[in-house]
């Protein structure tokens, strides 16, 4: 089985994209004029199409074709306009900024909940210059209290910073949020 076709599995019963995430939208200051952003597997949207509700002109990727269809279903019923490309980012040769279609790099690139470490090593390269990367990521403090995501989805204390080591951190806060224990980092493409 593909990691499309698991992924296409899970979301058989959704019908809704659910919430955006409260960390995105929280840095909605930081965003705003953002011309364009990327949202790497961002499933079902919901993030994405709070993205392209603040006027962002928003590419979501992810290798779930199930999950990009409820996203393109949830935009048009908003009247919201979302690209959408289905790519595998970890086996897959790591889609280009035009292959992506956005010129010039994005404004912004979104990853929550999603850990490829060649992927965040290389957000710098999808970035245009000056552009801002938020990524969450739980890490392995987690498991004290919730049983997933397994260890190979969790990253280490202190190294999501350093994951994303061709970006200059603008804020990093790792923590418990609510019952999650995350890492949560914004960073920013060099000029
Ligand atoms: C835990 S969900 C997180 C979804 C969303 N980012 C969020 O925070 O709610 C993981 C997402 O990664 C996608 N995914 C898993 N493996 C992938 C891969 N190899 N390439 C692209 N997307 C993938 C899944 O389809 C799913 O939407």
């Amino acid at each position: 089985m593909t990691a499309g076709e698991r992924w296409d599995a899970k979301y058989t019963d959704w019908r809704e994209p659910g919430p955006p995430s409260d960390f995105v939208t929280s840095s909605a200051e930081l965003l705003a004029g953002c011309p364009s952003a990327v949202e790497l597997a961002g499933g079902a949207g919901g993030t994405a199409l709070w993205l392209a509700s603040q006027g962002i002109d928003t590419t979501l990727v992810d290798v779930s074709g199930r999950a990009l269809e409820i996203a393109r279903v949830a935009a048009d019923e908003r009247g919201l306009r979302l690209r959408t490309v289905q790519a595998d980012l970890e086996s897959d040769p790591l889609p280009t900024v035009d292959e992506l279609g956005g010129e010039g790099g994005w404004h912004a690139a979104v990853c929550t909940n999603f850990l490829h470490r060649p992927l965040l090593g290389a957000l710098d390269a999808l970035l245009a210059p000056g552009g801002i990367a938020l990524v969450l990521i739980a890490t392995v403090d987690n498991l004290l209290h919730n049983p997933r995501p397994g260890r190979p989805f969790l990253v280490k204390r202190g190294e999501l910073p350093e994951l994303c080591g061709g970006l200059e951190p603008v804020s990093f806060e790792e923590g418990w949020f609510g019952r999650r224990h995350e890492a949560r980092l914004v960073a920013r493409c060099p000029s």
